[in-house]
């Protein structure tokens, strides 16, 4: 049993003040509260049998400081186990994780395979410092820049997503001797110094004023078109018209960089119209501007390509990747250098470097994670899950329920935007909604618990993130509860 004795207990709202939204926001999409879950089924499939896990969440109250979060306003699930697409709490609770926890575990929870090969990387060498040459190192690098397009062909390693964004600038700033960088409104980098100050939503307030030269312009987004767009294609044409412009504005020969999300991820599953990439890249062309690819949340078969870029057939300067890469099963990133960059540093340092770059333990749960990946057809399958079971089903889930303003995605990477009045677009609640005015999706995440899903929740919508190797019965049954679940969200309709 556990020992919740500093339990502060059952939280029925939000906090206000400063930082609640950023808290609200944790709290929706990553720590769940115990809201009240009682359903669930009780059949975990293994035993924890760990000396700690009794103590868990007393331990984590007295001396874990969390992410994103008002420390007393948290009562984190202690999960004790997962295994595919299902993880379970030490009380025997159960939930499909729609989550993919932050969108990384790509290939499920503990894959015998994956985890076979960390082990025996362990017992060969756990770590070498950056500055030699290590087998499985060159390995992972190698079979990245196979899959990557173009002359992407050089890999710099990182620990994560943020600090491969960082690196990325760095590169490109070298490359072009310039100093600006472009990024969107409603886009997440990542939270270390430059990826934030680069990132286009709330996360980055409280860490203003942050680096110089960074630049904000409006991507495309159909459904709340910042240019009174009536068209997907309408919307793709205005939004690079609005790039053109602010490039234009800003001075073209000052920009080093348009970092931008393939599909972005946390801020809305927006998938590009066609021809937008190839716009950004042709605008990038003419300017000499490097246009980087944040592929952290998009890559490794959450959008059913190996990298998201594909799709389109662009080919950027620099992508960053992370998460789906090993499911972080170790901390991993880095970024993918074209050849001309990389030949900039040819002669030249390169200023940047990390302890843990390329590390061998990390690295090898890469290329082991892409040898699975090729063996099971887990990117064609995320793809077939996109196209034949979630997009029918959320299809079917938008026609039944008035609060569903729209579902769109692809792959294993959807979103189901959420209105309180379908004809005005009205969002279920307020952007960066915190304190009363989130309780309609407070509400919504603890009915989804409750029947046995677990999605990511982010403003106004449920984000289906499911790992690429969940089966099509999973996904029915994840989407059946999350259907059931919206009729909580229909009564706060107004049309
Ligand atoms: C698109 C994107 N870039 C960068 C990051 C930052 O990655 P990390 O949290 O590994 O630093 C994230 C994290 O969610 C992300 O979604």
């Amino acid at each position: 049993m556990s020992n919740r004795g500093s339990n502060p207990g059952p939280h029925t709202g939000f906090p206000a003040g400063p930082g609640a939204a950023v808290w609200r926001m944790n709290e929706i999409a990553c720590h769940a509260v115990v809201f009240l879950v009682q359903n669930v089924r009780m059949n975990p499939t293994t035993v924890n049998t760990s000396p700690y896990l009794a103590t868990a969440f007393a331990n984590d109250r007295a001396h874990v400081f969390h992410s994103w979060s008002a420390q007393g306003q948290i009562s984190p699930v202690v999960i004790a186990g997962a295994k595919g697409s299902r993880m379970w709490d030490d009380k025997g609770n159960t939930w499909l994780d729609f989550s993919s926890q932050l969108v990384n575990v790509n290939i499920g929870h503990q894959h015998p395979k994956l985890v076979a090969a960390i082990q025996e990387q362990a017992g060969r060498l756990c770590t070498i410092a950056p500055g030699f040459a290590n087998d499985m190192r060159g390995e992972a690098a190698r079979l990245i820049c196979e899959l990557a397009p173009g002359d992407l062909d050089m890999v710099f390693f990182t620990n994560g997503g943020a600090d491969a964004v960082e690196n990325a600038v760095r590169l490109a700033r070298g490359h072009t001797g310039r100093h600006k960088v472009m990024s969107a409104y409603r886009s997440y980098h990542g939270a270390t110094g430059t990826a934030i100050t680069l990132t286009g939503d709330p996360r980055r307030w409280a860490n203003e004023p942050g680096a110089a030269g960074s630049v904000k312009f409006w991507g495309p987004y159909p459904y709340r078109s910042a240019f009174h767009s009536s068209s997907v294609a309408e919307e793709g044409e205005r939004a690079l018209q609005h790039l053109s412009d602010v490039i234009m504005v800003e001075g073209p020969h000052t920009i080093a960089a348009i970092l931008l999300e393939t599909v972005v991820g946390t801020n809305g599953i927006l998938v590009p119209p066609d021809g937008y990439l190839a716009g950004v890249r042709a605008l990038c062309d003419r300017h000499g501007i490097m246009l980087i690819c944040d592929e952290v949340m998009a890559g490794f078969g959450r959008c059913g390509e190996w990298f998201a870029v594909n799709k389109w057939n662009v080919t950027p300067d620099l992508i960053t990747w992370a998460k789906g890469s090993n499911s972080g099963y170790l901390p991993i990133g880095g970024v993918v250098i074209s050849r001309r960059i990389a030949e900039t540093f040819r002669d030249r340092p390169f200023h940047g470097g990390l302890t843990y770059s390329g590390h061998p333990l990390a690295a090898a749960s890469v290329v082991a994670s892409i040898g699975i990946f090729k063996e099971e057809k887990i990117v064609e399958h995320a793809r077939h899950l996109g196209t034949d079971v979630i997009g029918p089903e959320l299809a079917k889930i938008a026609a039944k329920h008035p609060s569903v303003g729209e579902v769109r995605g692809l792959g294993v990477f959807w979103a189901i935007e959420l209105v309180r009045n379908r004809a005005t677009r009205e969002p279920l609640v307020p952007f960066n909604a915190g304190g009363a005015a989130a309780k309609p999706m407070v509400e919504l995440m603890t009915a989804c618990k409750a029947g046995g899903v677990w999605p990511f929740a982010h403003f106004n919508r449920l984000q289906v993130t499911p790992p690429c190797t969940t089966s099509d019965d999973e996904i029915r049954e994840g989407l059946a509860a999350i259907d059931k679940a919206l009729e909580v969200a229909d009564q706060y309709c107004t049309a």
